[in-house]
């Protein structure tokens, strides 16, 4: 049943999800406006892509007319969120399910209306009044579409097919010790912008110097000679720009006195940018980010990196975390434990973890899932990682909390992947000079002869930092005593311990020294272990153990300890803080 526009409170009681009145706001004379389109959405589980035209609106047609069905009529899933955590029948599945939600709007002349996605899992194909607007792949990277021209006075219909299904050519590819979510898990907006807008910005620190800002703001037309202003009220800054023949305007601004962010007082500025048609408000943090030798300095000084890893998920829920309150819920966990970094694995997440670290002071590894093995031969594989990369260096490359952007996790020395790193590497850098770029590897190796930690790896000499993953005493058995362990791995650049840890399932306690126990206490023991052998790596800038909850995976089988759980949180699934927790936050507290 397809209600007409004269019936919303009866649509809305007999259809409450599938109608939403976008309450356009009083008619201010704000050059812009958001409006949510989060909320139940009807779908349809399509199992064999059928298709059956649901894109093309309410109802699918057979032959003759004939009705097959109307997707007005489902069930609904609540967006954001996973499929697989609100429905029986969707636990497991990977396949493809349409989404369809009306929305009641009357487009005005002179306004854009840009339709955006923070995240889908991990195909998706958006379609407005039946017509394709634009096609996306990666879960975890936002996506915008201009749907200006699709829509019509009043009730407008979106349908989404998305598909999960893992290939050999995706990010990542067929295996990865995650679970693989479904779904609409990110916000969807409907961005309302002048018919010429601020379409980008990028507004950061001299990489090097701390009186000078590099201001460049892009309009949505490429045309020349339109002012720009850009003010920072609390530095008394207004500059006015003028546009070139890209519409793009761009200043160096000097600055005096300027308070930079860092983890003891995360700085946060009000920056305000006008045109003649458009206002953008943005809060700007501005840092410098460096490596010296082999430390990383902080706005000049060396810091070393307290961090922990962190999934997207809600593991009390086993489900995708997709709101500000999951975000928090993540964040105050790892602010508890005494963080000043946190590795976002494997994956960009939400602006609501990124802007919730920023407000914390806490720095952000961000990275894409280009995880173990990838088909680094095949070039749409490269293309699709690097626009991965470009979506998450252009969604938060205002954000000064992330300092990181990692390019790989755990993938083989081979002439192929070097080259596909080394490009990927070029991309990101096109980008972003301002930050550093990084990878994490698992190739250091106990060598009995040197006597040592070695690696043998020909890409990581490009990188400003080196990620090294190392599980000793649970992958991998102690050669020697922790303390009389060398390393001499990348000693000229900072190496940051991105993975390291143990599975404990929350609860059991004793036999510290028995790696069957899944004891807290074996996981304490050898975190202890792990913090003795850290202090010989001269090049040391930081750990990040693996991991702060227990996270859900596919490949953790293991009937009675796992329960379908990767059990190396410091903190269980069921939120009980391990004895390895109070370790970290204790050495955390003495660094
Ligand atoms: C790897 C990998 C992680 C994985 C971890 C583990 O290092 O990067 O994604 O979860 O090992 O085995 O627990």
């Amino acid at each position: 049943m397809n209600c007409k526009v004269g019936f919303v409170l009866l649509a809305a009681m007999l259809c409450p999800s599938s109608w939403a009145t976008l309450r356009a706001e009083a008619a201010t004379d704000d050059a812009r406006r958001e409006v949510s389109l989060n909320g139940d959405w009807n779908f349809v589980i399509d199992q064999y892509d059928a298709d059956r035209g649901i894109a093309r609106g309410d109802r699918a047609w057979g032959k003759n007319d004939r009705e097959e069905y109307s997707i007005d009529d489902a069930e609904t899933l609540r967006v954001p969120g996973d499929w697989n955590s609100q429905r029986e029948d969707l636990k497991y599945y990977e396949g493809t399910v349409w989404y369809g939600r009306h929305f009641d709007i009357k487009p005005e002349a002179g306004r854009r209306y840009l339709l955006c996605f923070g995240g889908v899992s991990y195909r998706a194909k958006v379609y407005v009044g039946g017509k394709e607007a634009c096609t996306h792949e990666g879960s975890f990277t936002e996506f915008t579409t201009d749907i200006t021209e699709l829509l019509k006075d009043g009730d407008n219909f979106v349908a989404v097919r998305v598909n999960n299904r893992r290939e050999v050519d995706a990010i990542p590819a067929m295996s990865f010790d995650w679970f693989n979510y479904g779904g609409i898990t990110r916000d969807v907006t409907l961005r309302i912008v002048p018919q010429r807008y601020i379409s980008d910005y990028f507004i950061q620190l001299d990489k090097h110097r701390s009186d000078l800002i590099h201001a460049r703001i892009n309009l949505s037309e490429a045309v020349a000679g339109q002012t720009v202003t850009l003010s920072i009220p609390e530095l008394k800054k207004t500059i006015k720009m003028t546009t070139d023949d890209a519409g793009i305007a761009s200043a160096d601004i000097p600055v005096k006195k300027l308070t930079r962010w860092c983890p003891a007082n995360p700085k946060l500025y009000k920056v305000e940018l006008r045109t003649a048609d458009d206002e953008v408000t943005d809060e700007i943090g501005f840092r410098n980010i460096e490596v010296q030798g082999t430390q990383v300095l902080l706005n000049g000084e060396p810091i070393f990196l307290k961090g922990i890893s962190i999934h997207e998920e809600i593991p009390m829920q086993k489900r995708r975390a997709c709101t500000e309150a999951d975000a928090d819920l993540l964040l105050n966990e790892a602010q508890a434990l005494g963080v000043n970094v946190i590795r976002l694995a494997h994956y960009q997440q939400s602006r609501h973890m990124v802007r919730g670290a920023e407000r914390r002071g806490i720095m952000i590894w961000q990275e894409i899932p280009v995880w173990q093995a990838i088909d680094f031969k095949n070039i749409k594989t490269l293309e699709k990682a690097q626009r991965m990369l470009s979506e998450t260096i252009q969604r938060d490359k205002n954000r000064c909390a992330d300092c990181f952007w990692g390019i790989a996790n755990e993938t083989r020395n081979t002439p192929e992947r070097n080259k596909f790193l080394s490009s990927l590497l070029q991309t990101g850098k096109d980008i972003d000079t301002t930050r550093l770029f990084v990878a994490a590897f698992d190739l250091a190796y106990f060598d009995r002869k040197a006597d040592k930690f070695l690696m043998n790896d020909d890409f990581y000499q490009n990188l400003d930092m080196v990620g090294i993953n190392k599980y000793m005493g649970w992958y991998e058995g102690w050669p020697k005593a922790p303390k009389d362990i060398h390393w001499e791995v990348a000693t000229d650049k900072p190496i940051f311990i991105s993975e390291f840890g143990a599975e404990a399932k929350a609860g059991i306690r004793g036999q510290e020294d028995v790696a069957g126990s899944w004891s807290e206490d074996f996981q304490a023991k050898l975190y202890r272990m792990n913090l003795e052998m850290f202090q010989n790596i001269p090049n040391l800038a930081g750990i990040s153990p693996w991991i702060l909850f227990d996270f859900r995976s596919p490949t953790r089988l293991h009937q009675t300890f796992q329960e379908g759980f990767n059990r190396k949180g410091l903190v269980g699934d069921k939120g009980e803080r391990k004895q390895a927790w109070y370790i970290i936050h204790d050495y955390y507290q003495k660094k």
